[in-house]
């Protein structure tokens, strides 16, 4: 075998190890930010990415993408990479995701603070905001704060889409003009999740 394609396809075989390993140093560092062990499985963010709608026109904004498997689901699903904006807190997540989507907007700061990081940047409404923030460690007042802002910068009826370990939803569902509906437990994932969508009605 040429020795191109062999370091070819050892980089494909190391790049998902050399993202657990990322992963599970920021686990170790900031557990409570980091939120989870592992990065999340192929099912689980297939599940996120085909909740969104690559013909509705307008950014794409994934809210602590991590080391990217979401991303990278939402980018098979066809979206395009310029029109994804990204915000992580980790500065070496963010460094990996710039390198490897050199389109998108990648934006380290706090997703909590979303109106002030994102208000001014999008020039459009946003065709889908997907989370992967860990919202449980979060008090109930950000987490509406957060879905509120959110909201702001979609599209009417567009989708507010996370998943959760928990079984509960992390956003109250009986919120006042606010569809909200649950996928089956994915249970291909460690911990098994949950991808919940929230609408305006
Ligand atoms: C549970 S992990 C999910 C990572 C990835 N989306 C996945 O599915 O594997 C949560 C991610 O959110 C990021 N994060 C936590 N708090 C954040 C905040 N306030 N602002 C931006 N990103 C944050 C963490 O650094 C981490 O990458």
């Amino acid at each position: 075998m040429p020795i191109q394609t062999t370091l070819s396809l050892a980089k494909k075989t190391l790049k998902p190890i050399d993202d657990e390993v990322q992963f599970i140093r920021s686990w170790i560092e900031k557990p409570l930010s980091t939120g989870a062990v592992m990065p999340s499985s192929k099912l689980l963010a297939r599940t996120m990415a085909r909740l969104v709608d690559p013909a509705v026109s307008g950014p794409v904004v994934e809210l602590g993408p991590g080391t990217g498997p979401v991303t990278e689901a939402l980018v098979a699903h066809g979206v395009d990479p310029a029109r994804l904006v990204l915000v992580e807190f980790n500065p070496v997540f963010c460094r990996m995701l710039r390198s490897r989507y050199p389109e998108a907007t990648v934006v380290q700061g706090d997703a909590y603070r979303l109106k002030h990081l994102l208000g001014s940047l999008l020039r459009d409404p946003a065709a889908a905001v997907v989370s992967g923030l860990p919202l449980f460690t979060k008090p109930l007042r950000t987490r509406l704060r957060l879905i509120s802002d959110a909201f702001g910068l979609l599209r009417p009826q567009a989708p507010f889409i996370q998943f959760t370990y928990a079984v509960v939803s992390p956003i109250p569902r009986t919120l006042p003009g606010v569809h909200a509906h649950a996928s089956e437990r994915i249970w291909l994932n460690f911990p098994p999740a949950q991808v919940w969508v929230y609408r305006k009605d």
